[in-house]
């Protein structure tokens, strides 16, 4: 039986990527990010998964919005990483793991989750940025396998935070129907608050950032209850890329262990965080 070990939330600003591609790290702008990151990164090098579901959007990049999947899962061997106008970011390509990315789209579609299936994909900075924040040095591979797991953040209806709490929820039972033994981690990505167009460009709210990143350990049920609009008007238009911690959340038991986290503002023009939970209540 397959067994998620671990879940980590984070930030998927295209600018952390940059800063890493562009050896930036240590410039007093980036430096207390980074800085952050290094407990959740030395706890992660220790706790080498066997596969990786990353819970990302993309941003236009792969998926034309002439045509949006609410929930969609990559099923490929591989997936290059998108040119988004720069040049593909210096970092490995994305293996696949077609037989467990089919065991989940068999398992959710069963559950009534009907999920597009992505048998070709490129990947933009929505996944290879947290990776990155997973594994800074990657070398010629990144450590594991990745199934990505796409969410339409972008376009109006986007998914209720509830489905995506209920999504996860599935995906963890998918993930424990699993036949082989191995060792699962799970991403959600994107967030906090943030909006970058309009005439609230810019918006920050770190009272709606740290509610959420309290509540995402110990009532996520709350979150859930939010509606889409609330997201919005609370964490800014791209802010509700946050939902994507909540299908995080709901493949983890109900009773996790928060190993680190850290809150930084600004990273471009976000409130960046990162949560790193292992999937036990380290009290029994
Ligand atoms: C930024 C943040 C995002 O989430 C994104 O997808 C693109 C850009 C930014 O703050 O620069
Ligand atoms: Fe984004």
């Amino acid at each position: 039986m397959a067994e998620i070990m671990w879940g980590l939330a984070t930030s998927h600003v295209p600018s952390i990527g940059a800063a890493m591609d562009h050896d930036k790290t240590h410039d007093s702008y980036w430096s207390p990010l980074f800085d952050g990151y290094a407990p959740a990164r030395a706890w992660m090098a220790e706790h080498t998964p066997d596969v990786v579901l990353v819970v990302y959007n993309d941003h236009a990049n792969a998926i034309d919005l002439s045509l949006v999947p609410t929930f969609a899962i990559g099923t490929a061997a591989s997936y290059s990483v998108a040119d988004e106008g720069w040049g593909s970011r210096p970092v490995p390509p994305v293996i696949g793991h077609p037989a467990l990315a089919q065991h989940l789209v068999e398992s959710l579609v069963d559950d009534e989750f009907d999920i597009t299936v992505a048998q070709e994909l490129e990947v933009d900075h929505g996944l290879t940025v947290p990776l990155s924040v997973y594994c800074p040095e990657p070398g010629e591979a990144w450590p594991c396998p990745v199934v990505p797991i796409l969410v339409n953040v972008l376009q109006y209806p986007q998914p209720t935070a509830a489905r995506c709490y209920a999504l996860g929820k599935a995906i963890g039972r998918a993930v424990a129907s699993y036949p082989e033994n191995i060792k699962v981690a799970i991403f959600g990505t994107g967030g906090m608050s943030h909006q970058l167009a309009g005439a609230r460009a810019g918006l920050i709210n770190p009272t709606f950032d740290r509610m959420f990143l309290q509540a995402i350990e110990t009532d996520p049920a709350s979150l859930a209850k939010i509606t889409r609009e609330e997201y919005v008007r609370e964490a800014g238009s791209e802010g509700i890329e946050m939902i994507m911690w909540l299908v995080m959340r709901g493949a983890l038991n109900d009773e996790i262990t928060r190993i680190t986290e850290t809150y930084h503002v600004p990273a471009s023009n976000t409130a960046a965080a990162l949560a790193l939970f292992e999937n036990k209540d380290s009290t029994k």
